[in-house]
């Protein structure tokens, strides 16, 4: 499974990369405005920014919600470096972008997917990635989990290439179970990643090796 860091943090962004466990990044405009990120120009500098950290897939989203302005902003973004993905909403409009892109050879991120059936219709269009957000299904007492499980059947029966990406993962809880259901990717935030290392046994037994060793 691919761990991917859903953050416009360079600092995180590095400081994952360095763990050497990063296959790549996710962003969204929410994750941009956190950071500050104002203005065209300053947003695509740390798209190539942040390519320029990591080596795998960053996904840069489209703020366009007609298919016109999503195809125009999706191939300015796909220019800016061979790493980026362009990420689309799931809207109608959304669907036939990633059908356009795809039949360009551009790789999409189909994002805010909720349900098995928008999935279905992302890896028919041609998304290279889904984004299902379990973290938000389970804030509204929906099974986050349960939808990875349904869309990993679907694209199984009929072998579509799509990757899962798992998007709005909160916890080490939501990675494992992700790794355990069959998602391509996780992705999420730094504290996430570093807590999988964690364990009280590994800091007790270690701090029991290092003082026997003094013996
Ligand atoms: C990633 O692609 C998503 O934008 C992100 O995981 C959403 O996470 P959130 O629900 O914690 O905002």
């Amino acid at each position: 499974m691919k761990f991917f860091i859903d953050t416009a943090n360079l600092e995180q962004i590095k400081e994952a990369q360095d763990l050497g466990v990063l296959d790549g990044v996710t962003t969204n405009p929410s994750l941009m405005a956190k950071e500050g990120i104002k203005g065209q120009e300053n947003i695509l500098k740390h798209y190539v920014d942040i390519c320029n950290i990591v080596t795998g897939d960053v996904s840069a989203e489209v703020i366009s919600t007609d298919f016109d302005g999503m195809v125009k902003e999706g191939e300015a973004l796909a220019k800016l470096h061979k790493q980026i993905v362009v990420k689309i909403p799931m809207i109608k409009d959304g669907v036939k972008a990633i059908k356009y892109f795809s039949s360009k050879g551009i790789r999409t991120n189909c994002t805010l997917v909720f349900s098995a059936g928008q999935a279905l219709l992302a890896a028919k269009a041609g998304a290279t990635y889904v984004s299902p957000f379990i973290g938000r299904l389970d804030d509204v007492s929906t099974d986050g989990l349960r939808l990875i499980e349904d869309i990993r059947l679907i694209y199984d029966n009929y072998a579509y290439e799509t990757e899962i990406l798992a998007a709005s993962v909160r916890h080490p809880r939501h990675s494992i179970n992700c790794a355990q259901m069959g998602a391509d990717v996780v992705t999420c935030p730094l504290n996430a990643i570093t807590a999988l290392l964690k364990h009280p046994l590994t800091d007790s037994g270690l701090a029991q090796f290092l003082a026997d060793a003094k013996k």
